[in-house]
């Protein structure tokens, strides 16, 4: 007998933001830890293969998943504690990441704007390190909660255990999220009282400008940033699509500067190690894939970097894309894309 949380052979396509086919065997619908736990020493549930479920937004469902989806819902939120310097304010795995964001502004508790109107979940956040417009969540992680699934525990993770880098974590290089090692329960953010702003971002302070505020307070700046996504980002309720589906590539010195002899306007943002980050969606529209379908997927005319679904897509369809920019953009340019999203 299943326990109630569980459901067996469930349709995954709403759960995924590309709107991609797929069943799950089964699904765990995830509220509150003790489910977890249950799971961890459950004779047979904790054999199972597993996947740990957020938003669907960042996620390729090749197939059908053989195996135990655990769909993270766990609710709540709520400033947990200050002091001089700060805000602690936790939030539950499954809280929506733009409506938790949203929240905080209006609480009065500022630092998360530049992130406004991203999709997914708040667990999922962390994962991937989600960024956007000069600011990375990992810089205002305090800590986290994640059940281990292997042991049933609760373990906690300082913001530096969690080694955050661009698009980039522990849980990611260790493939947890993937096998389900490790579920993120609870994200403890930690909002500094002083609050700067960030408008480094030629794009955002452009669009601040616009609009006369040249004393960018946070309403403004999540405003502003809310704009530049609606005009280049697709609603994956209206278009189906997994965001930037490319990572941005962060290449040697020598081969950005040999690109940028030949190819002058190529953004280049030069990293902290030497090493030079190149815009995707620059390579990919040069390459010539900007607006150009492959069968009913094709990357979105606003913004190269995003692949959507124009309806009725297969994971195949999403490959043979995949496939399609990628080697265009190695024989162009002879630079190696890597996809951002999870294939499973
Ligand atoms: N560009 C083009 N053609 C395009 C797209 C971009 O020439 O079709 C050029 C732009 O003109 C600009 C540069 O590439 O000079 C960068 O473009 P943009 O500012 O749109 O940002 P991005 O590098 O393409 C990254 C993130 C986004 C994030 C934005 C803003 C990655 C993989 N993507 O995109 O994140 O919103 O910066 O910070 O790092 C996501 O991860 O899902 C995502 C949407």
């Amino acid at each position: 007998m299943l326990p109630d949380f569980i459901a067996s052979d469930v349709d995954l396509t709403p759960r995924n933001t590309l709107a991609l086919p797929a069943r799950a065997e089964f699904l765990a619908n995830i509220t509150h830890i003790e489910q977890l736990q249950h799971i961890a020493r459950h004779p047979d549930l904790a054999k199972r293969r597993r996947f740990v479920l957020g938003g669907g937004s960042n996620l390729v469902l090749t197939g059908d998943f053989a195996g135990l989806m655990l769909a993270m819902a766990i609710p709540g939120k709520a400033c947990i504690g200050e002091d001089a310097q700060a805000w602690y304010i936790a939030a539950g795995a499954g809280e929506n990441w733009h409506a938790f964001v949203t929240w905080t502004l209006a609480q009065g508790w500022p630092g998360l704007e530049n992130l406004i109107l991203i999709p997914g979940s708040v667990g999922a956040a962390p994962v991937q390190n989600i960024g956007a417009y000069g600011l990375e969540v990992g810089e205002r992680i305090d800590h986290l909660e994640a059940i281990d699934l292997d042991t049933g525990r609760l373990t906690r993770f300082t913001a530096a255990d969690c080694g955050f880098g661009y698009r980039d974590s522990l849980f990611k290089r260790e493939g947890w999220h993937v096998q389900g090692r490790y579920a993120i329960a609870r994200v403890v953010f930690r909002l500094p009282k002083r609050w700067q702003p960030r408008t480094g971002y030629g794009e955002v302070a452009a669009e601040l400008a616009q609009h006369g505020s040249g004393d960018p307070n946070p309403t403004r700046i999540a405003a502003a940033i809310a704009a530049i996504r609606r005009r280049k980002l697709p609603d994956p309720a209206q278009l189906p699509n997994s965001g930037s589906f490319f990572q941005n590539p962060v290449v040697s010195a020598e081969l950005a500067a040999a690109l940028a002899t030949a190819h002058p306007s190529l953004p280049r943002y030069p990293q902290a190690d030497g090493r030079v980050k190149l815009a995707a969606g620059w390579l990919i529209e040069q390459a010539g894939w900007k607006g150009r379908n492959l069968g009913p997927v094709g990357m979105y005319e606003q913004q190269a970097l995003v692949l959507v679904n124009r309806g009725g897509a297969t994971s195949r369809d999403v490959q043979r894309l995949t496939r399609a920019v990628r080697e265009a953009v190695l024989a162009r340019f002879g630079v190696n894309l890597v996809p951002e999203p999870v294939f499973l």
